[in-house]
Formats: C-alpha cells, structure tokens, sequence
C-alpha cells in the first residue's frame, strides 16, 4: 500500500459560475513538512483552502485527512479534525483583548452546559481555567512580539504584523495537526517578513506544526519550504523544491515574470 500522507487531495475541482478555479488537483501534505503554495492572484489558492476546510464543498475529488475523507464536513468539524487555517484578510475581534481572542476560539469544545457556565459551576470554571491556560501558552510562542502585558489590550491596539501574529495563535489553540497559513507575511515590511519566515521555522521545528503556507515573498518561500507547489488558474503547473519550482519555465512566465513586472 501507498504511503498515508497527513493531508492528501486527489482530483479536486472547484468551480464558480462555470469558471474553473480548481481543476483537477492533486496534492499532500506529510506529517513534520512545510509545503508553499504560490501562484499568480487569482490562481485558485485561497480557493484551496476555503474547499479545503469546507467553506465549500468540491465539485469533484476527494480531500483525505490521516486517511480519512473530510469532503462534507462543515468548515467547525474540519476544525476539530484538526484543521487549522488563517485568513487572508484578518478575522479578529477587534474590541475583545489579545488573550480573549485566542481563548474566543476554543469554546466550541467546551462540555460545560449553558447552566454550568452561567453559574460558573466547577466544570465549567475549570474549562475555563485550561483554556485561559492554553491561549496564554500559545501567545507566549511569540515572545517579545506578544508579550504578557499585550494580552490585556484590545486587539485593535496592535500593529498590523502582530494582528498577523494573534491570528495565528488564534489558529494554533484549536491544537490542529496541519496549520494553513494564507499569506502570513502579506502587507508587512522586510524585516517583518523575516521574523515571520523565522517563525514558521519555529512553528514546525518546536511546534512540532505541519504546515501548507500560501506564500507570495519569494525569499520567505525559499527560506522555509520542503516542498512548494506552483498553481496557475486552478492547475498545478510545478511542483518540487523552490529550486525547481522556481526555474520552471511555465513558473516563470505566469509568475515570476509577472512580479518581475510588477516591481519595476
Ligand atoms: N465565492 C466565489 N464566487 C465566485 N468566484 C470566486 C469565489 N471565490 C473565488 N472565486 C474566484 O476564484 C478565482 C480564484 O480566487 P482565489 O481567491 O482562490 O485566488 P488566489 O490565488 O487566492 O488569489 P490572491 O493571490 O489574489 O489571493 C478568482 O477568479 C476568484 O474570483
Ligand atoms: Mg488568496
């Protein structure tokens, strides 16, 4: 028998309107690796990821999770599957706190009964107990950047890079086994960038995470991938090490002509 892989996708397609966004697509993910997604605007990336955490259901193909098929779940039961994701654009509470925010995320697996938690009964105080616990653990991966005086302040007070950051706390305290990552370094600055491709490093190397990143910055792409996976118009055009992928002709020319072209 084939090996399992942690996340594998066979024969995925997608469409909108009768416009193809997937077609077709094979891909895994195996259990420790960092795998890059990249592809011009409009690719089908974060297209993968909303089918992938059932957002929306594929028009055909199937999405296996350690074996086990995930097409038909709702994107809640993905989740607790153990299917992580953040988003391009952030989906913070903005006027809930730091520490609120990561802890927001896990009530849903919370046994207490309405009744128990209105009068904060001991199960109910204990629950709450472990995932103050948890979300606190999971800002404290950020270091210095997410420190603890930070987790008392509203969410709106933090700069861009550390909403970026927040979000994927938000994402590690639902304690997945594959993390999606939609352009974590998107909007922010050189240095930024960097610290970011640093903690993805982290994330995987401490963390112990597996990763599928949606990644334009080439140098981050670079800095961080086992594997990277080139999509062009819903089609996988490359895939293989960022050498590879990234001196492929058809690469080139739907991708990195078109950034060439861009930053002149
Ligand atoms: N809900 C939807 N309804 C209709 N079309 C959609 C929907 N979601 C995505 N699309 C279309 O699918 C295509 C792929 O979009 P997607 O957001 O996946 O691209 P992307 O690779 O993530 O691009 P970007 O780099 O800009 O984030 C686009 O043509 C987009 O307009
Ligand atoms: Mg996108």
């Amino acid at each position: 028998m084939a090996e399992r892989h942690l996340l594998e996708l066979t024969g995925l397609s997608k469409s909108f309107g009768g416009l193809a966004c997937l077609s077709d697509l094979d891909l895994h993910v195996d259990e420790g690796e960092i795998v890059s997604v990249i592809g011009p605007n409009g690719a089908g990336k974060t297209t993968l990821f909303n089918v992938i955490t059932g957002v929306y259901g594929p028009d055909d193909g199937e999405i296996l999770l350690d074996g086990e098929s995930i097409v038909g779940l709702e994107p809640h039961q993905v989740t607790n599957r153990g299917v992580a994701r953040t988003f391009q654009t952030l989906r913070l509470f903005l006027n809930m706190t730091v520490r609120e925010n990561v802890m927001a995320v896990q009530y849903g697996e919370t046994k207490a009964t309405v009744f128990e938690s209105m009068f904060r009964l001991p199960r109910a105080r204990r629950e709450e107990r472990e995932i103050r616990r948890r979300a606190e653990e999971k800002l404290s991966f950020f270091g210095q950047r997410l420190v603890g005086y930070r987790w008392d302040q509203p969410a709106y007070s933090l700069s861009y890079a550390n909403r970026r950051r927040l979000e994927i706390a938000r994402a590690m305290a639902t304690e997945p086994r594959i993390l999606l990552l939609d352009e974590p370094a998107a909007g922010m600055n050189p240095s930024e960038t960097h610290e970011i491709a640093e903690l993805i490093g982290k994330l995987r190397e401490e963390g112990k995470y597996t990763i599928l990143v949606i990644e334009h910055d080439m140098h981050v792409v670079e800095g961080i991938s086992d594997r990277v996976v080139a999509l062009d118009h819903g089609v996988k055009i490359a895939e293989g090490s960022f050498d590879e992928v990234a001196t492929d002709p058809r690469v080139v020319e739907a991708y990195l002509g078109l950034r060439k072209a861009e930053t002149k």
